[in-house]
């Protein structure tokens, strides 16, 4: 069992010597990635994981007698049970492992989506990222159901008396994002979880933008369903996590067909695999879940208090600074918010700003960041944003606001 936090206390010095991406240059400038919404950097550790496993441990998993196989196969099942731990999973066959979260929810909208009858009806907020939204909507199509979504205030918040209004006898699953990528809004999630239960539907919570920063135990929360990416908490690319209740697990069909999912194949009749072997067709991405594992022992020795702590000081620092621009507007101004600062400038395309940021070394990302509605909502094409990890530092923040200055300066 790991012990959550407090092993190590929190030192960004410390911390940004294990993660060696973070002394390259970029356009010949000490680099300054803020892009950590898109993908998080890698801990030398996870780096080194990933060439240990190619270099000595390489075989394939559940499949052989033989000791490569084995040992290969003990260490994936060993990260499973890291994850689990590390997010208080009752059992470890709750723990799929998937491509990411994009995977996750589509297995999700897939398998326990035809449990589902024509008129049923799925929640999901306004703030969704695509992959909260697209998986539904092709649910919605195919099954004849009604997809209902949570409006939001100017502040990026969902306005929870409308939540309470859109639930009918027929709602049967809420999915919603923990925290937005795109406004960083910290959402209610108990409330909503306790609210959909009352009314005995499902709720699906996506934390792909979540774990990484702040402690998650989903027994506590109670929700049904909690989806993850690796490569967002330091880990490889390819690989995320699907939690699902045991009991729900055990009604859904499967998502995949081939190997590794079945019980007995003739060709009258197949029998699965039990869990979570049901839900994991085919060769998975066995370097990604071991490294996974290496990555969430590498976040469990942190202090995430001492993190939260940190980032929101970053966040509030970097929304102090660029307030001092003229035109400067910020996008997602939620009482409960984490380290995404998003924003537009007047009269100035995010792309332009991000573009001459990027000739000064530092990483942002631009445009609708996979949340289209959202940009509706606002009325706006994209915004500017900067997504801080523990690793970041307000002296680069002031390097940050630096060349905010000068890129205004030539764009204006
Ligand atoms: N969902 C990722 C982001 O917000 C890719 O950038």
């Amino acid at each position: 069992m790991i012990t959550v936090g407090k092993t190590v206390p929190f030192d960004v010095s410390r911390i940004r010597s294990d993660f060696p991406i973070l002394h390259r240059k970029v356009n010949g400038k000490d680099l300054i990635y803020f892009d950590n919404g898109a993908t998080s950097q890698k801990p030398q550790v996870v780096i080194d994981a990933i060439t240990e496993y190619y270099t000595n441990n390489n075989a394939n998993i559940h499949r052989g007698v033989h000791y490569l196989s084995q040992l290969a196969t003990t260490q994936y099942e060993n990260a499973r049970t890291i994850i689990q731990n590390y997010i208080n999973a009752p059992l470890s066959q709750e723990i799929l492992f998937t491509k990411g979260t994009t995977d996750a929810i589509n297995l999700v909208a897939n398998s326990l989506g035809e449990l589902f009858s024509s008129g049923d009806e799925i929640m999901i907020s306004a703030m969704e990222h695509h992959s909260n939204i697209v998986p539904w909507q092709m649910l919605c199509e195919r099954k004849g159901l009604v997809l209902k979504v949570i409006p939001i205030n100017e502040a990026g918040e969902l306005i929870m008396s409308e939540f309470d209004n859109l639930f009918s006898p027929k709602t049967k699953l809420v999915s919603i994002t923990h925290i937005s990528n795109t406004l960083g809004t910290i959402n209610p999630i108990e409330e909503i979880i306790a609210k959909t239960h009352a009314i005995g539907a499902y709720v699906m919570i996506d934390g792909a933008q979540s774990i990484q920063h702040i402690k998650v135990d989903v027994q506590a929360l109670d929700c049904d369903f909690f989806a993850f990416s690796g490569h967002k908490v330091f880990g490889p690319t390819g690989v995320g996590i699907l939690y699902g209740k045991k009991e729900i697990l055990d009604k859904m069909p499967p998502y995949q067909g081939g190997g590794d999912m079945i019980a007995k194949v003739t060709f009258e009749k197949t029998t699965y695999n039990e869990l979570p072997h049901k839900f994991e067709a085919g060769t998975p991405n066995i370097s990604g879940g071991i490294c996974l594992g290496t990555a969430i022992t590498y976040l469990a020795e942190l202090d995430l208090d001492a993190i939260h702590a940190h980032e929101s000081e970053l966040a509030h620092y970097a929304e102090e600074k660029l307030l001092q621009f003229d035109g400067v507007r910020i996008i997602g101004t939620a009482k409960n918010k984490t380290s995404v600062v998003s924003f537009i400038v007047n009269g100035i395309h995010p792309f332009d700003l991000g573009t001459l940021l990027d000739k000064q070394g530092i990483a942002v990302r631009t445009g609708h960041h996979c949340t289209q509605p959202l940009m509706d909502f606002y009325q706006i094409p994209g915004t500017v944003r900067a997504s801080f990890a523990f690793y970041n530092t307000k002296e680069e923040i002031d390097v940050f606001i630096h060349a905010m200055e000068r890129s205004l300066n030539m764009l204006r």
